[in-house]
């Protein structure tokens, strides 16, 4: 009998394909989120899963579990939406997708940092109402942004993601220093500066970049304490996962000028992010996109398809998280 897999949101065609022909798959060709308790109800029918940072993987899931199944192959780097604790009591491999996003997550950094810092979605909005032909060509006000050649970029989580954003950042001439849990090798680091304590950090950037993985530790790592040591023409983006931030610090501060602007591709609570940024012409919004490429969700996809694979054929996982 062929392993049968749960698949609980639409993967990128080829993979699908690549997953049929070896298993009895239930595809999720709409895309329409399962909730909840139906994803329950039903996950205890296959022995594998493929799962998305959209679904609630939580203590309550593996709670009504009955040992069917065996893998839960994420597509995606983070993994913050299962309980690895639970997992690991229930003997459930959980596998990631990292690496192949590097690239794509550092591009939305690098469009994040020119946009909040040259006031993208101000002048988009100018042309869009067509008020531009009625704005004075005021040389040193009329949407007049901050330069990004040759700023420092702080960024917090030195991992593969954030060296990335490391190497493209260097196009624009910006000096990459670096807050991370240890320092890296001389080799890794590139000519980044390392700081043990991310206070020291702080009031050294003109852009501070987050990249670390949603943990206890790193939530809040931006908040009204640390956002206060940034100066005042600082820019916060953020593409790792809106926990890392207290929006009422972020928001009270882009508010009052605290510092110059924000770009945030990730937020708490998604979708239904805070409101209140919304309103901010400093903060730049994206949704939640910083893997969202062809290559890339075609890449992700095949690897949780791949881990599937190597799991059912006992050889050894391409990336396993527990
Ligand atoms: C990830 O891989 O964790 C991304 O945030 C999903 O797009």
């Amino acid at each position: 009998m062929r392993p049968k897999i749960l698949v609980t949101r639409k993967l990128s065609d080829l993979a699908e394909e690549k997953l049929k022909k070896k298993f009895d798959v239930q595809l999720n060709l709409s895309d329409i989120p399962i909730k909840d308790e139906k994803l329950i109800k039903i996950a205890n029918n296959f022995d594998g899963m493929i799962s998305t940072g959209w679904d609630n993987l939580g203590n309550n899931f593996f709670k009504k579990l009955d040992h069917k199944i065996k893998i839960i192959s994420q597509v995606g780097v983070g993994y913050d939406n299962i309980s690895i604790k639970s997992a690991k009591e229930k003997k459930i491999k959980i596998t990631n997708t990292p690496n192949v996003l590097n690239e794509s997550v550092a591009e939305i950094t690098i469009l994040l940092i020119l946009a909040a810092s040259r006031r993208a979605v101000e002048g988009f909005n100018l042309v869009r109402s067509y008020k531009w032909k009625d704005t004075p060509p005021d040389i040193p006000k009329t949407m007049i942004g901050n330069s990004v050649t040759g700023k420092t970029l702080g960024i917090i989580g030195m991992g593969r993601i954030g060296r990335m954003v490391a190497k493209c950042a260097k196009a624009f001439a910006m000096k990459i220093i670096y807050y991370n849990r240890n320092k890296l090798s001389e080799n890794l680091e590139d000519g980044a500066k390392y700081f043990s304590d991310i206070k020291n950090m702080l009031p050294e950037c003109d852009f501070v970049s987050i990249h670390t993985p949603a943990t206890p530790e790193t939530k809040h790592i931006l908040n009204s304490s640390t956002i206060s040591l940034l100066p005042k023409h600082a820019v916060v983006i953020n593409t790792s996962r809106g926990s890392t931030i207290d929006d009422d610090a972020l928001i009270e501060a882009l508010e009052n000028k605290k510092i110059y602007a924000a770009g945030l591709d990730v937020f708490n609570n998604e979708p239904n992010l805070d409101k209140r940024y919304l309103k901010l012409d400093n903060c730049f919004v994206l949704p939640h996109i910083g893997s969202a490429t062809h290559e890339t969700r075609l890449a992700m996809s095949m690897m949780a398809v791949d881990n599937i694979y190597c799991f059912f054929n006992k050889k050894p996982l391409i990336s396993e998280v527990v």
